[in-house]
């Protein structure tokens, strides 16, 4: 079930943030690349064009010709190779390497498979292209890269849906949007989940999760299980089944938030990732799986709904926040509420720094009311 939100027109947006780059996004939902057709994506400001090849393998090209600099998306994809428009060089697009100049005759010596034109790590993965990106000016990508990101499922079978929002925000403040509790009573109210006179006291237990071996890279830091919030209807209508329930949110650089509701053996489980779209601008997307009510009709749909209006809340916020990010006023984060934000912050900088420094040491306890 594909439920994409209002794209933006040419909206505000804030001010620029530092960019994680050496790692994957997702570009866009992978059954938008069809063979023979080429569609155009941006992440962390860079210019893509993707598509299917034939035999089913998909790709991720800087859309720009190495020649003269034009997109790539401008000239032809026959299936197996792209073809540039202006002077008809062609390319294999996976791995980037120059298949043919043209204009060249037997007098010249220039080997075209010499030349590449920029060509991404991307992966299918839950639906989406993951498109891995390297540091700027650190040439073609090696073998040795990082797992692509994946939503955990407990079973073999679930249904699943996703969702996905542009924000006109960077994306620090996309993440950290994600991340905040106090917002929840103001920005989401409904029936169904909480309202302003539900708030109360909370506590909740952190604890880091160290990525050593990796210097830190995908250092981040885990809400341990807990019984989710009595106060929400969803999560009320869990508990027909009987058994304890636990939750688990995880955040994990450069920009992923992972949730898991487990009861028994029904489950739910979420990945949403923030990712940036240029350094001012980000997108949100959301999918989720589930095998909870697995044989209730419409149950896809249902979630659907719901967890749309959830992100839109979000999006609707975000545009009037930007609004005022233009003016570059001044900021707060405060204790305990925006204590997330601020090890976000630490864990970013940790990691941009390559120091494999935790802001956290171990377990740590936070209050708030929301
Ligand atoms: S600009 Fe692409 S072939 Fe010349
Ligand atoms: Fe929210």
């Amino acid at each position: 079930m594909v439920n994409d939100l209002v794209q933006l027109g040419a909206g505000v947006a804030g001010p620029p943030a530092e960019l994680i780059f050496g790692d994957w996004y997702p570009a866009l939902r992978a059954r938008e690349l069809r063979v023979g057709k080429m569609t155009k994506a941006m992440l962390l400001g860079v210019p893509l064009v993707l598509g299917r090849k034939k035999d089913g393998e998909i790709f991720a090209m800087r859309d720009l010709c190495p020649h003269r600099g034009i997109p790539l998306s401008a000239g032809w994809f026959d299936g197996e190779t792209v073809q540039c428009k202006y002077h008809g060089w062609r390319f294999e697009p996976c791995g980037g390497q120059c298949v043919e100049i043209p204009s060249l005759t037997q007098f010249e010596t220039l080997d075209p498979t010499k030349i590449y034109a920029g060509a991404y790590p991307c992966e299918e993965r839950d639906g989406y292209a993951w498109v891995y990106l390297p540091e700027p000016g650190t040439g073609r990508v090696g073998d040795a890269l990082p797992p692509v990101p994946e939503l955990p499922k407990f079973s073999q079978r679930f249904r699943s849906a996703h969702l996905v929002a542009d924000l006109p925000c960077n994306v620090d403040h996309g993440i950290i949007g994600l991340m905040d509790p106090a917002h929840g009573p103001f920005v989401h109210q409904a029936w169904w989940w909480r309202s302003r006179a539900s708030i109360h006291e909370k506590e909740k237990h952190f604890e880091p999760l160290n990525d050593h071996e990796n210097s830190g890279r995908n250092s981040g830091f885990r809400m341990s299980a807990h019984a989710p919030s009595g106060n929400s209807a969803p999560y009320k209508l869990l508990g027909v089944y009987g058994e304890p329930i636990t939750t688990t949110i995880d955040f994990v650089l450069p920009n992923r938030r992972y949730e898991t509701i487990r009861c028994g053996d029904k489950w739910f489980s979420s990945l949403t990732t923030v990712t940036p779209v240029t350094p001012s601008t980000c997108r949100i997307d959301v999918i989720a799986a589930w095998n909870i009510f697995y044989s209730v009709p419409f149950v896809t749909s249902i979630a659907t709904f719901f967890g749309a209006r959830f992100v839109r809340q979000d999006q609707q916020t975000m545009i009037e926040q930007a609004e005022g990010l233009r003016f570059h006023p001044g900021l707060m984060l405060i204790d305990d509420a925006d204590k997330p934000a601020k090890w976000y912050f630490a864990l970013k900088q940790a990691r941009l720094k390559g120091s494999g420094e935790h802001p956290l040491s171990g377990p740590v306890t936070l209050h708030w009311r929301s």
